[in-house]
């Protein structure tokens, strides 16, 4: 990572952590705190073995425990005593969210304040916590009218989507910035990650404690799940472009997203967790570029020589039409900036996709 921290005598406690972004930045914790200490209950959705994952760095302490249980935080807290806390468990799935709306609620937002709680009871404090939180809680953001005037669209119905009105007419979407743009989820998940943030931010204010609050947008690249139906769509196009199938692309294909390469999400956030300095609020963290949906299927479908994406015209409920971020106050604030294109990010994904076993094509 870009601002290399000494090592410090502090403990960090990683909640989600055995997780995709959590193995991701196991090493460079090791590397940066004198302990590191995984929570995190192995959700059958995510790890279909139910055993510690291999990209977990040998020498994190994994505790294999529920955040949304008030006894995981009796029995983990005084011992571990954490002076950071990176807080990455949660439920992920933005479409089943709509259909599993208690589930992401309970993790996230329950898991959120019995973690807070937890503290209260046990008489400690960390001195940070970073929260990873997402570009869902803008939902379609703030877009741009011909006046020039920024206006907040709301969000996409049946009625318009059904005819084929992905866009707002007369409006130019405008980039994710939390310093500007109101957040205002269309989806259950993005409502948890704006309660998550909003109770974070009172409860850390009230006791000195200090947070960094990092919206992430679409992270992708090795260690993404291969098994979970509900997030990862590059795996996923990957995974059908590798059986020889042409990627399907909802709407017109030209829906906008800021796709990561998660070692730059990783740098970011460890940057989060060790940085000088902390913001009072969120960050934006992405590529600050954007790519239409067809352009990163059309890069993934050429590394696989398969037939070109084609266009559906579907449409799922709770996704928004484009999404991209600013990502100048993460530069300044962290010292971070993220090193990898779209294209130079699909090659290190195939690659990897390339050599897991048992990996099927979708
Ligand atoms: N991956 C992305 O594109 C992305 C984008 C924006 C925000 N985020 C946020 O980043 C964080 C991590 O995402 P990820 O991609 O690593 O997800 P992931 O699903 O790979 O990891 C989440 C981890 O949390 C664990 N977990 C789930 N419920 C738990 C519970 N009740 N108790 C303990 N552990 C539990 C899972 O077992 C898993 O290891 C999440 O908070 C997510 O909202 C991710």
């Amino acid at each position: 990572m870009q601002n290399s921290p000494e090592k410090r005598m502090e403990t960090v406690l990683v909640t989600g952590g055995a997780g995709f972004i959590g193995c991701a930045i196991s090493e460079s914790l090791l590397r940066s705190f004198n302990r590191v200490v995984v929570v995190d209950n192995l959700h059958p959705q995510i790890h279909e073995s139910g055993e510690r994952p291999l990209g977990l760095a040998d020498g994190v302490e994994l505790i294999e425990a529920d955040i949304t249980d008030s006894a995981t935080w009796d029995r983990v807290l005084p011992e571990v005593n954490p002076d950071v806390v990176i807080h990455l468990a949660a439920e992920t799935g933005t479409g089943q969210s709509l259909e599993e709306a208690t589930r992401h609620t309970h993790v996230n937002v329950v898991g959120t304040s019995q973690l807070l709680d937890g503290f209260i009871r046990n008489k400690t404090l960390p001195r940070r916590i970073v929260l990873s939180s997402s570009r869902a809680v803008y939902g379609e953001g703030a877009w741009r009218k011909e006046d020039g005037k920024l206006f907040y669209p709301g969000q996409r119905t049946s009625e318009t989507l059904d005819k084929a009105e992905w866009d707002f007419a007369g409006a130019e979407p405008t980039a994710m910035n939390a310093a500007e743009v109101f957040p205002a989820p269309v989806s259950v998940y993005g409502a948890t990650k704006l309660a998550q943030e909003n109770i974070l931010q009172a409860w850390a204010k009230s006791y000195g404690v200090e947070t960094a609050i990092l919206r992430l947008q679409n992270v992708y690249g090795p260690g993404q799940s291969l098994i979970n139906p509900y997030t990862g769509i590059m795996s996923l196009f990957c995974r059908m472009a590798m059986g020889g199938r042409s990627i399907p692309l909802y709407e017109d294909g030209n829906v906008r997203r800021d796709f990561i390469l998660i070692d730059d999400v990783a740098s970011a956030i460890v940057a989060g967790a060790v940085s000088a300095q902390t913001h009072p609020t969120p960050l934006d963290i992405g590529s600050g570029e954007f790519q239409t949906i067809g352009t990163a299927a059309e890069t993934i479908a050429a590394r696989y020589a398969a037939p070109a994406p084609h266009v559906t015209g579907q449409y799922r409920q709770g996704d928004v039409r484009h999404a991209w971020a600013d990502i100048s106050a993460a530069k300044s604030v962290l010292g971070w900036a993220p090193r990898y294109n779209l294209e130079q990010g699909i090659v290190r994904l195939a690659d990897w996709i390339d050599v897991q076993p048992d990996v099927k094509p979708a």
